[in-house]
């Protein structure tokens, strides 16, 4: 099984979770209260922001032929309005060495966090910010898009409503009460409803900010240099009926799935981001079978999710899939291997069947900041010494970059 010529075999990351020293974002700020929900705090990350270069020969040497960052909007523009060249310039550096690297850059320019007068406007909640998000990337098309090779807008825009789906985020009333929000707003002096850290925000007010955010920022980066497909990505899961529970999961899929997927139709891609299955019962989502083995994050090991969800995806959005992230965290090599070999097996059955399926992204590229879970979940297929920052790529990485190479899964193991 060769998977079609010019496949994208990739790693991804994002700037928050690898660069490390993103001091003027919202999630540095969040991290840093007294009553902040995050277990540690990113620190100096994988400091990426410094070692691009060796990252970049590493996994190019791996066998990849692209890689998925993001673009930190708190770097880009720290106040707002003004623009910071010097960060623009680093940006252009990156990207430059990506190519050089020979592998395709794929940009993501939102991937959670904002600057954090952004945060202190509400966010994502406040409909301006499409307009300043727009800006933004208008900025990036016209000075960086000379470079880019696939942009993503926002990651997993539809995020607020996939996380108060599966219970993991509480409902919009509860959202506003968190003591963290509710302190950080009293720092900037405003009420808890001025202030919003995306994902974790009311959903009423965020899904049509966030499609308009989507929309308008593919305009402004399709209107600067360079021709390059721009895509949403999305967060999706093998969503499963219980006893019952057909109406919900019915309801589930449209509000936290279905929309977004149809405000994607005409896009250059969609990106489809599974980690797992969840199933809904009656009222809610119901706990994995019992028995079932879970991951490091709690989530079912399921790696067959993936074929439902790139059969969902490109049946609704109607446009090609790329595969921007998916993987597992896990201190277990074989199990990693494994959960990569289902995984693919599911993209070339779809790809067998037509769907037009263009590439493959594991989440992540090395061991990372992994939000309010801190650094204990492993999800790399490269580890990261924290204290001298050297890398070592894991047995996983190894056999993922010999598979990219063939540009098929069934190599000798
Ligand atoms: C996010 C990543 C995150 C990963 C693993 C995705 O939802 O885009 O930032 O680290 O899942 O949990």
């Amino acid at each position: 099984m060769k998977f079609p010529e010019g496949f994208l075999w990739g790693t991804a990351t994002a700037a928050h979770q690898v660069e490390g020293g993103n001091i003027n974002s919202d999630y540095w700020m969040i991290e840093h209260l007294p009553v902040t929900p995050f277990v540690d705090r990113s620190g100096d990350a994988c400091d990426q922001y410094h070692r691009y270069r060796e990252d970049f020969a590493m996994l190019s040497g791996m066998g990849f032929n692209t890689y998925r960052f993001s673009i930190e909007w708190a770097r880009v523009e720290p106040e707002p309005g003004e623009f910071s060249n010097a960060a623009i310039e680093h940006y252009r550096r990156v990207l430059a060495a990506c190519h050089e690297a020979r592998m395709a850059p794929m940009a993501t320019l939102h991937h959670f966090s904002s600057p954090r007068w952004v945060a202190a406007r509400g966010g994502f909640e406040n409909r301006e910010t499409a307009k300043l998000f727009a800006r933004y990337c208008e900025r990036i098309g016209r000075e960086l898009g000379d470079l880019i090779a696939y942009a993503c807008t926002i990651n997993e825009l539809n995020s607020v409503p996939h996380l108060q789906h599966s219970a993991v985020m509480p409902g919009d009333d509860a959202i506003l009460q968190l003591p963290w929000r509710v302190e950080a707003a009293r720092r900037y002096g405003i009420g808890p409803e001025g202030f919003s850290m995306f994902p974790f925000a009311a959903l009423s007010t965020t899904a049509p900010v966030v499609i308009e955010a989507h929309r308008m920022a593919v305009q402004a980066l399709a209107s600067g240099r360079g021709r390059f497909p721009i895509g949403m990505t999305v967060a999706m899961q093998e969503i499963e009926a219980g006893p019952g529970g057909e109406e919900y999961a019915a309801r589930v899929a449209r509000e936290s799935e279905d929309i977004f997927l149809e405000a994607a139709r005409g896009d250059g891609f969609i990106g489809v981001q599974t980690y797992t299955r969840r199933r809904f019962g009656q009222s809610g989502p119901l706990p994995p079978p019992a028995g079932a083995r879970l991951t490091q994050m709690g989530y079912e090991y399921r790696p067959e999710a993936l074929e439902a969800t790139i059969r969902r995806a490109a049946s609704i959005a109607r446009t090609p899939v790329i595969v921007t992230e998916n993987g597992i965290a896990t201190d277990d090599e074989a199990e990693r291997r494994d959960f990569i070999r289902k995984a693919l097996d599911c993209v070339g059955r779809c790809i067998a069947d037509g769907i037009d399926v263009r590439g493959y992204y594991y989440w992540s590229a090395m061991d990372n900041f992994e939000w309010a879970l801190g650094y204990a979940p492993k999800f790399g297929i490269v580890a990261v010494d924290r204290a001298t920052q050297r890398r070592m790529v894991k047995a996983s990485g190894e056999w993922l970059g010999r598979v990219a190479r063939a540009n098929s899964p069934e190599i000798e193991a």
